[in-house]
């Protein structure tokens, strides 16, 4: 939860916009270099995937971040807009975690600062060490209520 320890809120905890998980989430200054940061432990080293849940109604649209693994920059994320501040969508990263405690810091890179955020998490690998299966939408037994097509 970004609004629970060891998680820092560069901002404030607020909870006036629904639809957030724990107590609230954290709403950043609107300035470069706002920053929302977790702290995951990782049982390996690693890629690993996390997804953090936010709220993006800015009417200039989407908001960047710098995703800085452990002090350093390893991708830049974009957060859409979501429509309302109290519609939540999750996006997943991919991140380098070392063995151990991590620092996953999301640094706003624009003037409006970081959209709310709500939580991170991490997706642990699967213990079955199997690929994920994947359902094709056209084939049977799933059922699409429309055409298949191929035209994209
Ligand atoms: C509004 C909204 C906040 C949001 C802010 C922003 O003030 O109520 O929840 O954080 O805009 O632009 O970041």
């Amino acid at each position: 939860e970004a609004e629970e320890a060891p998680a820092v809120c560069d901002g404030t905890i607020e909870s006036n916009h629904s639809g957030y998980s724990g107590s609230g989430f954290c709403d950043t200054p609107n300035e470069t270099g706002a920053s929302s940061e977790f702290t995951v432990d990782s049982e390996s080293a690693g890629e690993a995937e996390v997804r953090v849940r936010f709220a993006n109604d800015s009417s200039s649209g989407a908001r960047g971040a710098d995703v800085v693994v452990n002090g350093a920059t390893v991708d830049a994320a974009s957060f859409e807009t979501t429509g309302s501040w109290s519609t939540w969508r999750t996006k997943t990263l991919t991140v380098p975690l070392e063995e151990g405690e991590n620092t996953i810091d999301l640094v706003a890179t624009g003037s409006e600062g970081l959209p709310n955020i709500d939580y991170l998490e991490h997706v642990l690998p699967d213990d079955g060490g199997g690929d994920p299966v994947r359902y094709e939408a056209e084939d049977a037994p799933a059922v699409c209520d429309g055409t298949i097509d191929t035209n994209h």
